[in-house]
């Protein structure tokens, strides 16, 4: 297994490219199984998930083209194929993989009336169950079952427009309905739905296919429901996540970085917090400057859905504030195992107490390089941060976590002064 080694202490410095978003491109992906014609997606980025997805889609019958793009460095153009669906079961071995596969549910079963998807089972931050994707498609009429570990799901005549409420605001589930109320009968009204940007990119590119959506973005998205869908092409949008952490970065070693393609309004709570810390944030047209300013001032996050401090920046603000002047205090408030960055850290000489969802860091004036373990996406990769701002070496163990989210990392980091570099193992 493939590991990354840091000697820390360089500033990081320089430009960055920011990719399409993960989180945006596997539901727009997904979006392909609503029409036989053809759906080209471009900027999307070369990553793990990315490829568990479109074997996922293959297996029910999507023809996939990939190309590089050349308007985006290192990302791909996909043209997604979905005329001739021949198999409407997501089988266990693919989903398990990757949760957003349960994503197709929706799709399948708003075009084919039926559709039969492993439930995707438990995974290191949390048991994240799919009864609300499966209580809002009840809304819109579909008959659901579970047998042998899998969901089915029928509507022989179609889905229905209905009102789902969400009783707590789910991304996937947003977005599940999103997609099989475009193909519908009538009105559906979603309402505390997510506001995500990965929604609303979502959304973009349905409206490109013929869908009538009104409010993506807001917590209330009305959809009337469309006998059909066509080929639309679309651009997927820049990852916040991934620009949200060069960023870190910048601030964690006292280094500066330009990261282009980046727009401040998809930052949300982020770009604030970094602020409150002291960090310098400029936003230019389609790009963001992020640069320290002395030393770095802790604060207090607590995640929320968007447009607050996203879960999925949780891990490497606390790496940021396990260097900062004082205390912060971290509440989890999306998923209940999310702290398993915390004894890596620790392991690096950070100074965190644990009581139920919150985290109290106290500022150490320096990390010590270690060998630690990665457990999770956002968790690795607030070791790698840890790692370019500690004394000494730091080799991260089961890289493979990273893959799954971040392009190029070692290779960004090291244009950008980082002294760090990947060991096949
Ligand atoms: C998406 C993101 C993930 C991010 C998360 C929260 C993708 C591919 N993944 O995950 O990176 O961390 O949003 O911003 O976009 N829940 C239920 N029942 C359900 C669905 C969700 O109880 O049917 C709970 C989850 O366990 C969690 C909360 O709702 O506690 C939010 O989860 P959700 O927004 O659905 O996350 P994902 O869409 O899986």
């Amino acid at each position: 297994m493939d590991r990354i080694r840091i000697r820390g202490g360089n500033p990081i410095r320089g430009k960055i490219a920011i990719g399409g978003a993960k989180n945006a491109a596997l539901p727009l992906m997904v979006a392909s199984l609503l029409t036989e014609d053809i759906v080209k997606l471009s900027n999307v980025p070369d990553l793990m998930d990315i490829k568990t997805l479109m074997d996922l889609l293959m297996s029910h019958g999507v023809i996939v083209e990939m190309a590089w793009d050349k308007n985006s460095a290192a990302c791909r153009t996909l043209a997604l194929n979905s005329k001739n669906i021949t198999n409407l079961t997501a089988e266990y071995d693919l989903v398990r993989k990757m949760r957003a596969s349960v994503l197709v549910l929706g799709p399948l079963v708003a075009r084919f009336g039926e559709a039969k998807v492993s439930l995707p089972g438990g995974c290191a931050i949390g048991t994240r169950p799919v009864n609300l994707h499966l209580a809002a498609l009840k809304e819109l009429g579909a008959e659901i079952e579970i047998e042998d570990g899998y969901i089915l799901a029928r509507a022989p005549n179609g889905l229905k427009g209905g009102v789902v409420r969400f009783p707590t605001v789910t991304v996937g589930g947003t977005e599940d309905l999103l997609m099989a109320a475009t193909l519908a009968k009538g009105e559906t009204v979603l309402e505390n739905a997510a506001c995500e940007p990965e929604v609303v990119d979502l959304a973009h590119l349905l409206v490109a296919m013929g869908a009538k959506i009104e409010g993506a973005g807001s917590s209330r998205i009305v959809i009337h429901g469309q006998p059909r869908l066509h080929g639309a092409n679309h651009r997927v949008v820049a990852d916040r996540i991934e620009a949200g952490t060069y960023a870190i970065a910048a601030a964690i070693t006292g280094g500066s970085v330009e990261l282009s393609g980046a727009g401040v309004e998809l930052m949300g709570a982020v770009v604030e917090s970094l602020v409150h810390s002291g960090v310098e944030v400029t936003s230019a047209r389609d790009s963001l400057k992020v640069a320290a300013n002395g030393a770095v001032q802790s604060v207090d996050i607590s995640t929320a859905p968007f447009p607050g401090f996203p879960t999925d920046m949780q891990a490497q603000m606390m790496a940021l504030m396990a260097t900062a002047q004082g205390a912060s205090v971290i509440t989890e408030t999306i998923f209940e195992n999310r702290f398993m960055h915390v004894p890596e850290l620790a392991r690096m000489g950070a100074d965190i107490t644990i009581k139920g969802n919150t985290a109290i860091v106290r500022g150490v004036k320096t990390l010590k390089g270690a060998p630690v373990m990665a457990t999770d996406l956002r968790a690795s990769v607030s070791l790698v941060l840890a790692g370019l701002a500690a004394q000494g070496e730091t080799v991260v163990n089961r890289v493979y976590h990273l893959d799954r989210g971040y392009q190029s990392l070692d290779q960004k980091l090291r244009a950008c002064g980082a002294d760090i570099e990947r060991i096949p193992g």
